[in-house]
C-alpha cells in the first residue's frame, strides 16, 4: 500500500518517496518484498503523485494498481481485486515501514499458512504504542483476535494496550474479497479501515489470528518526519555495523552517513562526519578523511582522500591521493599513485599514473598522460562559450604554474611550458613553451620614485 499523501509529512511530495538510509521508504519495503517473491507477483497500490512513485520504483519489475481516490486502507484492498483475484494467499505491506525484513515476512506467511486462517496480523509490543491501532484479543493466551482498534477510537483502557497492528497482513483472498464490502467508512476519518476486516471476519466467524514480532523495531511506520529520522538513524547504523563487520574501521559512525549500497574494503578506515553515497565502492586499506563527501565513486586499494574533498562519479586509481578540498566532478579518472591537491577542481578528466596536480588548478575535459606535474594556478581554458574543447598532455610534461592552456590543444611527451604562460598553440615533442611577456627590470627605479615621492611631503 502506496498510494497515501502522508499529510502528517507537510510536503509536496508523496510519503512514499521520502527517502530514509539513502532510498525511498517504498523501495525498501519492495527490495523484502521480492526477496520472497518474484517482481512479477508484487503489487505497489498508488494514488497520490502516482506517476512519480511508479517512475521511481519501476525499474524493480513490479506490477501497479491505481487507486486514483485514496479512501482508506481497506479501499485500496478493495481497489486491487482485479489484480489479486487470481492468487489464493496476498501479503499486504505497508509503503511506508522500511525496516520490515524478508524473514518477518516469510514467517508471517508460513504461521497464516500453518493457522489456516482468513486474517493474520503481524503485531508488535510497544514501550510508547501511540498512534498505532490496537490488538485486542480473544483472551492473553489466545492467538486470536477480536478487534483491531484505531488510536482515535480507543477507550481510556484500550489506550493502554501496547501490543499494535504493524499494518503487515496475510490474506487468504477469496475470504477477503466475500466480505470486503461489508467494511464502512463510520470511524474518525471517514475512511474504509483495512484493520475492521478483523471485525468483518469475526462476525463471519472466519479466524482471525497475530504473530507478535520478535523485533518491534522492524515495524516502526514513518508518518512524521522525526520518526522518519529516527528510522533513518537506526538503518545507518545497521549500514556501518555491516561494513565493521566486513572488516573496516568507522570512527565516531553515528557522525558518518552512508547509503545502502556502498561497499567498503576490509582494512579502510573511515574518519567522523564522512558520507559515503550512492553506489560508491571504496577499496581495502583506503582512509577516508572527515568531511568528505563521495556519491557514486569508485577509489582504489590503498587511496587516500584527505579532509573536505567531493567526489562525485569518480574513479579513484590505487594509492592515489586526493585533498584536501579537492572537487572530483562528473567522469574524473585519477590514475594510479596520483595526485590531486588542494583547491584542485576537475572534471571529465584522465590523470595519469602517478601525475600531480597539487594546487589551485581548474582540470576540465583533459587526457593528461603519465608522470606529469601540473603546477598550482593552471588553468585549462575548456570552453569558448559555446562548445567544450579537450586538452591533450602527454606523459612526463612539466606545466608550470599559473598557465593557461587554451583548448583545442596538445602538449607533447615530456615538453616544458614555463610558468605563466597562456598557450594557444600546440607544443610538440621535448620543446619548451613560453607564453608569456618579456621581463623588464629597470634599475634604481623603486628608490628614486620613493625619494620623490618624500621629498614632497609637508
Ligand atoms: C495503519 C493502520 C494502523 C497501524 C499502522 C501501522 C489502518 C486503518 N490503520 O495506520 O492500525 O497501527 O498502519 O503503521 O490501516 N494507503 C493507501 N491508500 C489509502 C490510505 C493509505 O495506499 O487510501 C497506504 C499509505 O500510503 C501507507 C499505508 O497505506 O503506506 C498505511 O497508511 P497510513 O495512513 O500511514 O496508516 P496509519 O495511520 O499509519
Ligand atoms: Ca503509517
Amino acid at each position: 500500500m502506496a498510494a497515501g499523501k502522508g499529510t502528517r509529512l507537510k510536503s509536496k511530495y508523496p510519503k512514499v518517496l521520502h527517502e530514509v538510509g539513502g532510498k525511498p521508504l517504498l523501495a525498501h519495503v519492495i527490495a523484502a518484498a521480492t526477496a520472497i517473491v518474484p517482481p512479477k507477483d508484487v503489487y505497489a497500490i498508488i494514488g497520490h503523485e502516482a506517476d512519480l512513485v511508479r517512475k521511481a520504483v519501476e525499474q524493480t519489475g513490479i506490477n501497479f494498481v491505481l487507486q486514483a481516490e485514496q479512501r482508506g486502507t481497506g479501499h485500496a484492498l478493495m481497489v486491487a481485486h482485479d489484480a489479486l483475484a487470481s492468487y489464493d494467499q496476498v501479503l499486504v505491506l505497508s509503503g511506508d515501514a522500511p525496516l520490515i525484513t524478508p524473514e518477518t515476512i516469510q514467517r508471517l506467511s508460513d504461521f497464516h499458512f500453518s493457522q489456516k486462517a482468513a486474517m493474520t496480523l503481524l503485531s508488535a509490543e510497544l514501550s510508547d504504542p501511540a498512534g498505532y491501532g490496537r490488538v485486542l484479543r480473544k483472551g492473553p493466551k489466545s492467538n486470536e483476535v477480536k478487534a483491531i482498534v484505531e488510536e482515535k477510537s480507543t477507550n481510556p483502557a484500550q489506550k493502554k494496550i501496547r501490543e499494535i497492528n504493524s499494518g503487515f497482513y496475510a490474506f487468504a483472498v477469496k475470504p477477503l474479497y466475500a466480505r470486503i464490502g461489508d467494511l464502512t467508512t463510520e470511524n474518525a476519518h471517514h475512511e474504509y479501515y483495512l484493520t475492521d476486516m478483523a471485525n468483518v471476519f469475526n462476525r463471519a466467524k472466519a479466524k482471525v489470528i497475530a504473530l507478535k514480532t520478535a523485533n518491534p523495531a522492524e515495524i516502526l511506520g514513518s508518518n512524521t518526519r522525526a520518526e522518519m529520522m529516527e528510522i533513518d538513524a537506526l538503518m545507518r547504523m545497521a549500514k556501518c555495523r555491516q561494513i565493521m563487520a566486513a572488516g573496516a574501521s568507522i570512527f565516531f559512525p553515528q557522525t558518518c552517513v552512508i547509503d545502502a549500497e556502498v561497499e567498503v574494503g576490509t582494512d579502510t578506515i573511515i574518519e567522523p562526519f564522512v558520507q559515503l553515497l550512492g553506489r560508491t565502492r571504496i577499496g581495502s586499506g583506503c582512509r577516508i578523511r572527515s568531511y568528505s563527501v563521495i556519491l557514486n565513486s569508485e577509489i582504489g586499494d590503498g587511496a587516500t582522500v584527505r579532509p573536505g574533498s567531493i567526489l562525485d562519479d569518480a574513479r579513484v586509481g590505487a594509492g592515489a591521493i586526493i585533498g584536501p578540498y579537492s572537487h572530483l566532478r562528473p567522469g574524473s579518472e585519477i590514475g594510479e599513485g596520483a595526485h590531486v591537491g588542494n583547491f584542485v577542481e576537475t572534471k571529465n578528466i584522465k590523470l595519469g599514473k602517478g601525475s600531480k596536480a597539487n594546487h589551485l588548478t581548474y582540470l576540465g575535459d583533459a587526457e593528461i598522460g603519465a608522470g606529469v606535474n601540473v603546477g598550482a594556478g593552471t588553468i585549462t581554458c575548456n570552453y569558448d562559450g559555446v562548445h567544450k574543447h579537450k586538452t591533450e598532455i602527454g606523459d612526463n610534461v612539466f606545466v608550470g604554474s599559473d598557465s593557461t592552456l587554451v583548448a583545442p590543444i596538445k602538449i607533447g611527451n615530456g615538453a616544458y611550458v614555463a610558468a605563466a604562460s597562456c598557450i594557444t598553440e600546440d607544443v610538440p615533442e621535448g620543446a619548451l613553451a613560453l607564453g608569456r611577456a618579456r621581463q623588464t627590470t629597470k634599475e634604481g627605479w623603486a628608490k628614486a620614485k620613493r625619494e620623490a615621492l618624500a621629498s614632497t611631503k609637508k
